[in-house]
């Protein structure tokens, strides 16, 4: 599959099917994602990837902390949408709206369902950085995080991006080998798109080029 390819059928995917995800394709997709480039070759990024009984039990552990409303305390300060650019806030209100569409009014509850089973991932990706990370870190594990999501593609694996995963991070770390310096910034579901799921006919719009693009000739 072609590089533009991979990048067109990419998209958030919040139910999969139970197809499984071979420990083979994890290596060789975190593999590929390690050619992306870093400050300084420094390669601050640190991958966890639960799979098998460890994300069962992380899966069982987090439908009972989102049944009992327990406080989310990610690692990464989730932040006010006040605190986004006035575009960014519009294009925020123009997805929800765009939920409302595809899913209908009660479009939270749905994906709630799905978030709260973690999208029913056969896998899930964690990125974590040690503490004290520069800004540069962090710009370098999201180049890292979009090189995997290719590679995934690239193979027919599917991906979500999601806070969802990580928004639990001390439960996180009872069942992973992740340490207390170190902050888990994303996780990266993996598996194979349930092309029925309705929260999987979400398209999110971009906006048109030149709302983003200067090119001074
Ligand atoms: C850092 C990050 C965190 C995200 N967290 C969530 C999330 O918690 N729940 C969710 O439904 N989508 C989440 N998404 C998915 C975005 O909503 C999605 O990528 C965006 O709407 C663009 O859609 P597309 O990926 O289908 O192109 C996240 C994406 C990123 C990059």
């Amino acid at each position: 599959m072609e590089v533009n390819k991979a990048l067109t059928t990419r998209k958030a995917i919040r139910k999969f099917t139970d197809q499984q995800v071979t420990r083979t394709d994890i290596e060789a997709i975190v593999q590929l994602a390690q050619t992306t480039p870093t400050w300084v070759n420094s390669q601050s990024q640190r991958v966890y990837v639960a799979m098998g009984d460890t994300l069962s039990s992380i899966r069982t552990a987090q439908h009972d902390l989102v049944t009992s409303n327990a406080p989310l305390n990610s690692d990464l300060p989730m932040g006010h949408r006040s605190d986004w650019s006035t575009i960014a806030q519009q294009n925020m209100q123009d997805w929800n709206a765009g939920l409302v569409k595809t899913l209908g009014s009660d479009f939270r509850a749905k994906i709630d369902q799905e978030a709260a089973n973690l999208y029913n991932a056969q896998a899930v990706v964690y990125l974590a950085l040690t503490k004290g990370y520069s800004p540069w870190a962090l710009y370098d594990l999201g180049a890292f995080g979009q090189s995997l999501m290719l590679a995934a593609q690239e193979r027919g694996i599917d991906t979500m991006p999601a806070y969802q995963f990580i928004k639990y991070p001390q439960m996180l770390r009872e069942h992973l080998s992740v340490t207390s310096d170190e902050d888990l910034i994303l996780g990266i579901g993996l598996g194979y798109r349930d092309t029925k799921a309705p929260v999987n006919q979400i398209v999110a719009d971009r906006m048109p080029l030149d709302a983003i693009l200067t090119i001074q000739d």
